[in-house]
């Protein structure tokens, strides 16, 4: 009998281990093994929607670079209808998901781009959020540098490397980095 517990316990255990190993496989292949598909979190969701009115007077457009699964994205675009909101992903696979959530929610103020973030023009952008690596932030540096000096970017856990902190915001163990472009 105890043997049989014993059994039990270790199919649980190893059930337990391959699902996590299965599941950060998935993640890194939805990704293409560079940044990891790691999601906002709802309290730091909230926190940007509350920062953004005072930077929305007039026709904006807001990008995320790199935007998963869209969360922010999504968010963004449905509290506030007269922003144009860009979502950038490599992932077939996630922008479909995007697609698929802006059309069931009516989204017609959210576009959603299939391509390499690096490589997107940021001449239009007023707001850009990002959730990337130090690495990736390093890489996006040139094409931060030709943003208009208004421009506000958001930056959760890493601050950029070549801009000024403009403010410094703790939401949990997150932080939140505000700067000029
Ligand atoms: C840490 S996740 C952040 C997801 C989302 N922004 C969020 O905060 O919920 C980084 C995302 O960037 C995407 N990504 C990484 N490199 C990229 C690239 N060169 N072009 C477009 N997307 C990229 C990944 O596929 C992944 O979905």
């Amino acid at each position: 009998m105890a043997e049989l517990g014993l059994i039990f316990i270790l199919v649980i255990y190893l059930t337990l281990v391959l699902g996590v190993m299965s599941f950060v496989v998935y993640s890194a292949y939805l990704t293409h093994f560079q940044d990891p598909l790691v999601s906002t979190p709802d309290a730091v969701i909230e926190k940007l929607l509350g920062i953004l009115p005072p930077h929305l007077r007039g026709r904006k457009t807001f990008y995320e670079l790199g935007a998963g699964q869209g969360k922010v994205a999504l968010a963004v675009a449905r509290k506030f209808p007269r922003l144009r909101v860009v979502a950038v992903e490599k992932s077939k696979f996630l922008v479909w998901l995007m697609q698929l959530s802006a059309s069931r929610q009516a989204l017609n103020n959210l576009r959603v781009l299939r391509r390499d973030l690096f490589k997107i023009p940021l001449k239009k952008a007023d707001i850009i959020y990002l959730y990337l690596t130090p690495r990736s932030l390093k890489k996006l540096s040139p094409s931060l540098r030709r943003l208009r000096q208004s421009a506000l970017i958001l930056s959760l856990d890493f601050p950029l490397p070549e801009k000024r902190i403009l403010r410094r915001l703790s939401i949990g163990s997150h932080r939140l980095f505000l700067h000029r472009g």
